[in-house]
């Protein structure tokens, strides 16, 4: 049930568009469904279950790998989708287990990140909780809060002490990627200053800053909360501001996530990927282009889902919706999208009485 086989129909034609849903603020709300995205799904996918419309989740959001958050999708929205179907803030991080394939890393953020970064390929990865927790007093607040880091610890400690995963005292980390929001700013932005500062040995010699990955750089973002929420974004800022009063070099770090044109350009070659599944086998053969005629950003964030469909260009179409962090009567000034519309499922109905 979990395959890809919803992606075939072996006698369905071409689809000559494509659809990318931003999650946060347009599909859900926390864990809830809203803006009728649970039935404008549905209406992706024929009476049997076969998708009929190629379509993918482009989130900057994340925290747990592709193959788990597409079993959650599935669940929360009652439609069957495949991790190829999820693209994350931080999916582009496979792209550089090349270079770090063997080398300690840092992984911060909520969820999982240590699994996201594990699932991806590289091979020495320890979460920010972990790694502080092999440090005495590396976060001098540690006492004063009551969810501590109890579960570190029982991971860590036995009978024998301590017992380090690597030789985090000698072994430099030789990247830090913040997969998803940090949940202990204070501790994690103490942490990350020690690891950047000193090379990537808290405590020790200077050395060069080692490389910092951002999955997004959202200021802010939709959650369950009325107003909008700090993201990962408002997070770097606070870092690098503190990190530049601290030090005397700048903080040198590469985000990635929406409005990067890459996210949107890797979107398409996915989609391509997915029409490929569902064109006829024999079609594919004889060379015929799988490529799209247009694709439709649904968004909630004009700076971010809009700009960035907008500055690639065709075959991109932005549709903005009132369900999120944009709830304006008329179009954005500085980002508008080429349709306002109330919800995700109105997006739907229009683009498929255009389409279809
Ligand atoms: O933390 C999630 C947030 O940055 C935005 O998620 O789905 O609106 O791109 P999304
Ligand atoms: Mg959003």
């Amino acid at each position: 049930r979990r395959t890809y086989s919803h992606l075939r129909r072996p006698d369905s034609e071409r689809p000559s568009f494509g659809i990318a849903f931003d999650i946060d603020g347009v599909i859900l709300r926390g864990r809830t469904p809203i803006g009728g995205s649970p039935q404008a799904l549905r209406r992706l996918y024929d009476a049997d279950g076969f998708l009929k419309v190629p379509f993918l989740f482009l989130t900057n959001g994340g925290g747990v790998p592709e193959t788990k958050r597409a079993l959650e999708l599935s669940e929360l929205l009652k439609v069957q989708i495949s991790a190829l179907q999820v693209v994350q803030g931080h999916s582009p991080f496979r792209r550089l287990v090349s270079r770090f394939e063997n080398e300690l890393i840092v992984a911060i953020g909520k969820g999982e990140p240590a699994a996201v970064m594990l699932e991806y390929g590289f091979k020495k990865v320890l979460s920010i909780d972990d790694y502080a927790s092999y440090f005495n007093d590396i976060d001098p607040l540690s006492q004063y809060k009551s969810w501590g880091l109890k579960q570190s610890y029982e991971r860590n400690y036995n009978s024998e002490g301590l017992q380090p995963k690597y030789d985090v005292y000698s072994e430099r980390v030789k990247g830090a990627f913040v997969v998803s929001d940090p949940v202990d700013w204070g501790r994690d932005i103490q942490v990350l200053c020690d690891i950047l500062r000193c090379g990537g040995l808290p405590g020790k010699e200077n050395g060069h800053q080692p490389p910092l990955f951002f999955a997004a750089d959202d200021l802010e973002y939709q959650a369950v909360f009325p107003s909008e929420r700090l993201g990962m974004g408002a997070f770097r800022i606070a870092l690098e501001s503190i990190y530049n009063s601290i030090n005397s070099r700048p903080l040198e770090y590469t985000s990635f996530g929406k409005p990067n044109p890459f996210v949107f350009k890797n979107a398409e070659s996915i989609l391509t990927k997915l029409v490929t599944n569902m064109c006829q086998v024999k079609e594919t053969m004889k060379g015929e282009k799988c490529g799209l005629d247009t694709i439709y950003m649904i968004g909630d964030n004009p700076k971010v889902d809009i700009n960035g469909a907008n500055k690639v260009g065709h075959p991109w179409f932005s549709i903005l919706t009132r369900t999120g962090v944009f709830r304006d009567k008329n179009n954005h000034e500085q980002y508008p999208a080429d349709l306002v519309v109330d919800t995700v499922e109105e997006a739907i109905d229009f683009i498929l009485k255009k389409e279809c």
